[in-house]
């Protein structure tokens, strides 16, 4: 067993760091507030090959290793989540997905692109349609239509809290061609945004991750080729439960960054702030409270590694996926929320940054598949 990162992977660590401190710690706080969508940042992590950082480099990636995923997942998080989950749905949603199950075609003519980030010069991204306003846990219960037409699936329904919904150009749906066949009869459809019939509604108003880029997408008589089926006719939720797996590594390391900004945060605050005449660092309940998130924190940080590693060397990462999202997500929930305690009043306003991770963390808890699904996941897995 070893737990040194090679040089490569420091690398991309201090790469990621210091995109976090220097572009995106300024002005973090206003775009959550205005709900910025952070354009300027995501064309950097395109520059930076982090848009398709696991993608073949014949396909327009970089090439590198999950594990070097989840350190710069972690670096962007602790500064900006609403940045990282853009990051995260394009390369392990989109671009996983299309670099594992799409044809030669398809990665020609949308992973390349995808994976850059870029297509002219302009932003280029992806969005994974999986939710609908009564299939969200529940997937199976797909009401989005692709009925067969012989050479082109006709799309309609609604897909509900869509990540890069509004600035996405490529989406993969998931539709239901035949409900007889139940999951079986799911197929996933890569979508052009500007195709006619392609209607991006409201934008959510959320608790968190406010600055990222949250749409209702609704699909009237869709025409979808035929050629844009990923897999054969069918597979589309095998598709989406073998994507998510690997993009739940994505959203622990997420989790793990919220939960790690949090704990280094409180322990710089506890180093400074003065109460009943000492730093309250030297106050056990402090001292032991930054104890406790270290622990959590290295815990979650070691599921999201090993899941990582079992990804990369090609052994079953479902449950190890699942795992670490529902410690580390429930992590960032537990940290966010005790370093808004232990910096007290200067905790509940925006400057100090921790409010804005405690709402940042919630989400984790939620997508991707809620910590309910992860334990419906990890126990069919360890019973079976
Ligand atoms: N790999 C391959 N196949 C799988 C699989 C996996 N990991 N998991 C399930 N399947 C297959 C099953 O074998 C089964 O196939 P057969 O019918 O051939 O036997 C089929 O899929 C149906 O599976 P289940 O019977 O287990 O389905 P279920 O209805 O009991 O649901 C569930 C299982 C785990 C709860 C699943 O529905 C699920 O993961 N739900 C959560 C959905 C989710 O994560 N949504 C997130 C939306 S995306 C998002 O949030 C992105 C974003 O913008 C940030």
């Amino acid at each position: 067993m070893n737990f040194h990162l090679t040089e490569e992977q420091l690398m991309i660590q201090q790469a990621a760091r210091d995109f976090a401190q220097n572009q995106c710690l300024p002005g973090v706080i206003e775009r959550d507030e205005k709900q910025q969508f952070p354009k300027e940042q995501i064309l950097q992590l395109a520059d930076l090959g982090f848009m398709g950082m696991m993608v073949d480099p014949a396909y327009g990636g970089s090439g590198l290793d999950t594990t070097s995923y989840v350190l710069a997942m972690e670096e962007i998080s602790k500064v900006d989540a609403s940045t990282s989950v853009c990051m995260s749905v394009n390369n392990s949603l989109v671009c996983y997905g299309l670099q594992e199950f799409g044809s030669e075609e398809q990665k020609q003519q949308y992973l390349v692109p995808l994976a850059q980030g870029k297509k002219d010069g302009q932003l280029y991204i992806g969005a994974f349609m999986l939710s609908e306003p009564e299939a969200g846990s529940d997937a199976t219960s797909q009401r989005t239509t692709a009925e067969d037409k012989g050479d082109y699936y006709l799309l309609n329904g609604t897909k509900n809290w869509i990540t890069n919904g509004g600035n996405a150009s490529v989406y993969l749906v998931i539709a239901q061609t035949d409900p007889a066949k139940g999951s079986r009869g799911i197929n996933c459809l890569i979508v052009e945004k500007n195709w006619p019939g392609v209607v991006v509604a409201a934008k959510e108003n959320k608790m968190g991750i406010r600055a990222s880029d949250t749409h209702t997408v609704m699909f009237n008589d869709v025409k979808v080729p035929k050629q844009n089926r990923i897999g054969a006719d069918g597979f589309g939720f095998t598709f989406a439960m073998k994507t998510l797996a690997g993009g739940r590594i994505g959203i622990a390391a997420q989790a793990l960054g919220i939960a790690s900004g949090a704990y280094e945060l409180s322990k710089t605050y506890s180093k400074t702030r003065k109460a009943f005449g000492t730093e309250i660092m030297n106050h056990q309940i402090i001292a032991f409270k930054l104890a406790d998130m270290a622990t959590r924190v290295e815990a979650a940080r070691l599921l999201c590694l090993k899941s990582a590693w079992e990804k990369d060397n090609g052994i079953d990462y479902t449950i190890s996926s699942s795992m670490a999202k529902v410690f580390s997500s429930e992590t960032a929930m537990w940290a966010s929320t005790e370093a808004v305690q232990i910096h007290g009043g200067y905790g509940y306003v925006k400057e100090y940054h921790v409010e804005r991770l405690m709402r940042d963390a919630k989400i984790t808890q939620i997508y991707e598949g809620t910590s309910e699904v992860q334990r419906i996941v990890i126990s069919r897995g360890i019973l079976k």
